[in-house]
C-alpha cells in the first residue's frame, strides 16, 4: 500500500496538468465514466453525496445538478482546482481538506458517496471503506471508480500500454514519469473487481456489485449501507 505523505507530494506535483492529461491519456473517455457513476447511484433530489479523494472536482461537478456534494480531498493543489472550476462554472460544491482515513464527519450525515480513481491510492483501503460506511446514513449507497484488468484481447496490449507506454507518455506532457510509472504499477496492483466486492463486503457494506466499461478497463464498484 502506498505511504500517504508520497502520495499526496505526487499530487501536488501532478495537480496543474492533472485534467489535461487525464483526457489525453484516456482519450476523453474519463468523462463518460464519471457520468455513468452519477447514473448508476440514482440520486435523488438535494440528496448529500460526499465525493472522497475528489482530486480536481471532476465528479463532484458532474452530480451537482441533481444532489449536493461535498467534495473532500488530502492534496491542497487537488482541491483549490476544483474550487476554482466551481466558481469558474457557476456550479456550487462544498469543498473541504479531508483525510479519508479520518474523515471530520460524525457518523451518518450522507446519503451517498462517491471515490473515482481515490481507493487505490489509500494507505489503508479497508479502514476507508469502513470509514466511508460510518458517515452514510442506513441504506445510503457508495459507488467505486477504478481501474480493473480487461480481459480477453484487450488484456495484453493494455499491459503494454500500461508498462510502456503510459510513463513515457506522462513524462513528456507532465515531466512527472514518476507519477505516470506509479499510475501504472498501482493499477496493475490493484485487486480485480470480485476482490474488491469481498473487501465492501467485510467493511460492513450490503449487495456489493460491480460493472464493467470499456472493455474492462475500469469498474464502478456498488454497494450500499
Ligand atoms: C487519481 S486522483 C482522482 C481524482 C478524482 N477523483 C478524479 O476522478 O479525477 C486521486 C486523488 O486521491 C487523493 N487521495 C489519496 N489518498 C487520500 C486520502 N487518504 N485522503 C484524501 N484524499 C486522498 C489524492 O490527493 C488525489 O487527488
Amino acid at each position: 500500500m502506498p505511504e500517504a505523505s508520497v502520495v499526496r507530494r505526487m499530487f501536488e506535483g501532478v495537480a496543474p496538468r492533472y485534467d489535461f492529461l487525464n483526457h489525453v491519456l484516456s482519450l476523453g473517455i474519463d468523462r463518460s465514466w464519471r457520468r455513468a457513476v452519477v447514473h448508476a447511484l440514482e440520486l435523488e433530489r438535494d440528496q448529500r453525496v460526499l465525493d472522497l479523494c475528489c482530486g480536481t472536482g471532476d465528479l463532484a461537478l458532474e452530480m451537482a445538478q441533481q444532489a449536493r456534494p461535498f467534495a473532500c480531498d488530502f492534496t491542497w493543489n487537488m482541491l483549490t482546482r476544483a474550487r476554482d472550476k466551481s466558481r469558474a462554472r457557476g456550479i456550487p460544491i462544498r469543498v473541504a481538506a479531508a483525510d479519508a482515513l479520518s474523515l471530520p464527519f460524525p457518523n451518518g450525515v450522507f446519503d451517498a458517496a462517491t471515490v473515482a480513481f481515490g481507493v487505490r491510492n489509500l494507505a489503508d483501503m479497508p479502514a476507508g471503506l469502513r470509514e466511508i460506511h460510518r458517515v452514510l446514513v442506513p441504506g445510503g449507497k457508495l459507488a467505486i471508480l477504478e481501474f480493473s484488468h480487461p480481459e480477453g484481447w484487450l488484456r495484453k496490449p493494455y499491459r503494454f500500454y500500461l508498462k510502456t507506454l503510459l510513463p513515457r507518455l506522462g513524462d513528456l506532457l507532465s515531466r512527472r514519469g514518476e507519477a505516470y510509472r506509479y499510475l501504472a504499477e498501482s493499477i496493475m496492483g490493484f485487486p480485480d473487481p470480485d476482490t474488491l466486492v469481498h473487501l465492501m463486503r467485510d467493511s460492513g457494506f450490503d449487495n456489493p456489485s460491480y460493472q464493467r466499461l470499456t472493455g474492462g478497463i475500469v469498474a464502478i464498484h456498488r454497494a450500499t449501507t
